[in-house]
């Protein structure tokens, strides 16, 4: 019998990296191209935001007759308390761009499949946290822009009949944005959001390893290199990256911080957060059930759907799904852009005029009824033209989706003026 000669003890760094990642992985699946390092990116934001976020507890008073002063006194009495708001605030709006791209990511490489299910539906709740992060924080510095927004967003779900009343309620701790809904949100924030987040992306995490990493094409034709130094020194590159690019971005740029919030005097137009923009100028064009209710259920309901269906598994992992994906995509997004401008324009000048004097049902069913009717076109077109499959449908219904509430988004952002009016 030959003695085995004792294996070397890992080190610390390398425990903590087998946590993260195997010993192992496919040269592939290790390209910039594949992930864009995108979901790593979020986890760093994340740190980052909660490094930020516990600091800045240490100064922040959640009352509305303090929480104010005490921001103003981080960004001109503390030392380097400006630049932690910043990059608190920077990184915040950023993760939401990030945590977007990594859903387009794994959707249009069709990560989302088979195993990777159930990691789709975490990652679509762990958006959604994101997006809570996001919304509860913003009403923090309780400044006009803050409460005023705030006031709007809350309002939204009271157009849900029956329950949405008590939902406006329940989201604000009472008829009115107040020091209740100010004491909710920054306990929502700062603890139990954190909380969530922190389980959710450990599962996340886990399922990745589970599916044993991320897609690539031919699994079969796998390379094997090692996680240390192939893997971690790209990591290092990009988190480097990210991090001075923040700073950077945050030396420069403030965080926005208007006047002292006053629940007497509403700024005009009052717009709701960037993320949620899309929606108000929604609200503007059909009726608020559709809007508020019937529009986001049937788009969660499509996105949970769409994993369940059968693919094709050389599919797996390829860019858009196959050789004419791209342009596609592009028929669609294009097309869906300048439809969504154009009912925009229509019904701010033709439509509303002549459907005013009728029930208020009509005026808010004909644009979305036009809408519908132009997306069928679309995808008519995409058959007549390509012949597209089941997924080829999904990824154009998304993308038609998806241009269409960003082409909302800039209208409302961009282009509304006081009452809501539109401006060029
Ligand atoms: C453990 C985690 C976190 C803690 C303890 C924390 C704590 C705080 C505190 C105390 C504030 C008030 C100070 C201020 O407004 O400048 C704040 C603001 C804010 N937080 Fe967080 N935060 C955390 C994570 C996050 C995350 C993950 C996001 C977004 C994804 C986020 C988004 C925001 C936003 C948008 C503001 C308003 C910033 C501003 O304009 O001043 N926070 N946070
Ligand atoms: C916001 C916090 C998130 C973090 C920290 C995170 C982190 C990660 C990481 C590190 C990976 C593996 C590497 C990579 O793909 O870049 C991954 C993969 C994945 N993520 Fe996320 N993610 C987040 C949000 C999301 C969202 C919003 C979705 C979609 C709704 C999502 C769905 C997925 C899926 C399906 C995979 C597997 C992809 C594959 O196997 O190729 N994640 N995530």
């Amino acid at each position: 019998m030959t003695a085995k000669s004792p294996k070397k003890p890992y080190g610390i760094f390398t425990t903590f990296l087998l946590h993260l990642h195997p010993p192992m992985v496919d040269k592939s699946a290790i390209k910039f191209t594949r992930t864009f390092g995108l979901g790593g990116i979020n986890a760093l934001l994340f740190i980052i935001l909660a490094i930020t976020g516990i600091l800045l507890r240490f100064s922040y008073l959640p009352a509305p007759e303090h929480a104010y002063e005490s921001i103003l006194n981080l960004q001109n009495q503390t030392f380097l308390g400006g630049l932690l708001r910043n990059l608190h605030h920077w990184s915040a709006k950023l993760m939401v761009v990030t945590a977007f791209l990594h859903l387009l990511r794994v959707f249009f490489t069709q990560s989302i499949y088979f195993e990777r299910k159930k990691n789709w539906y975490y990652g679509l709740l762990l958006f959604a946290i994101v997006l809570a992060f996001n919304f509860t924080g913003y009403l923090l510095p309780w400044d006009q822009l803050s409460f005023w927004a705030v006031t709007v967003v809350s309002n939204m779900p009271s157009y849900i009949p029956f329950i949405g009343d008590g939902l406006s309620n329940f989201l604000r701790g009472g008829p009115e944005v107040d020091g209740h809904t100010l004491l909710n949100f920054y306990n929502l924030h700062t603890s139990i959001l954190p909380l969530l987040f922190v389980v959710m992306m450990s599962l996340h995490f886990y399922l990745v390893r589970k599916a044993k990493g991320v897609t690539v094409q031919n699994p079969e034709e796998r390379e094997m290199v090692k996680v240390n130094p192939n893997l971690v020194i790209r990591e290092a590159l990009v988190a480097l990256a990210l991090f001075l690019g923040l700073l950077i971005f945050s030396m420069i740029f403030a965080a926005p911080l208007l006047d002292y919030a006053n629940p007497l005097l509403s700024p005009n137009p009052i717009k709701a957060p960037w993320y949620f923009a899309g929606m108000q100028e929604l609200l503007i064009h059909i009726h608020p059930t559709l809007a508020i209710l019937i529009v986001p259920l049937s788009l969660i309901g499509f996105l949970l759907w769409i994993p369940n269906q059968k693919i094709n598994t050389q599919n797996i992992g390829k860019w858009f799904y196959n050789e004419r994906g791209k342009s596609l995509l592009l028929y669609s997004s294009l097309l869906s852009a300048f439809f969504t401008f154009a009912i925009v324009l229509v019904n701010e000048y033709f439509l509303t005029e002549m459907l005013l004097s009728g029930p208020p049902l009509i005026l808010g069913l004909v644009p979305f009824l036009l809408y519908i009717a132009l997306t069928l076109g679309i995808i008519f077109f995409l058959q007549m033209k390509f012949k597209i499959d089941k997924i080829e449908l999904f990824n154009a219904l998304f993308s038609i989706i998806f241009c269409s509430y960003l082409i909302l988004s800039i209208i409302s952002i961009y282009f509304r003026g006081i009452n809501m009016e539109l401006i060029f």
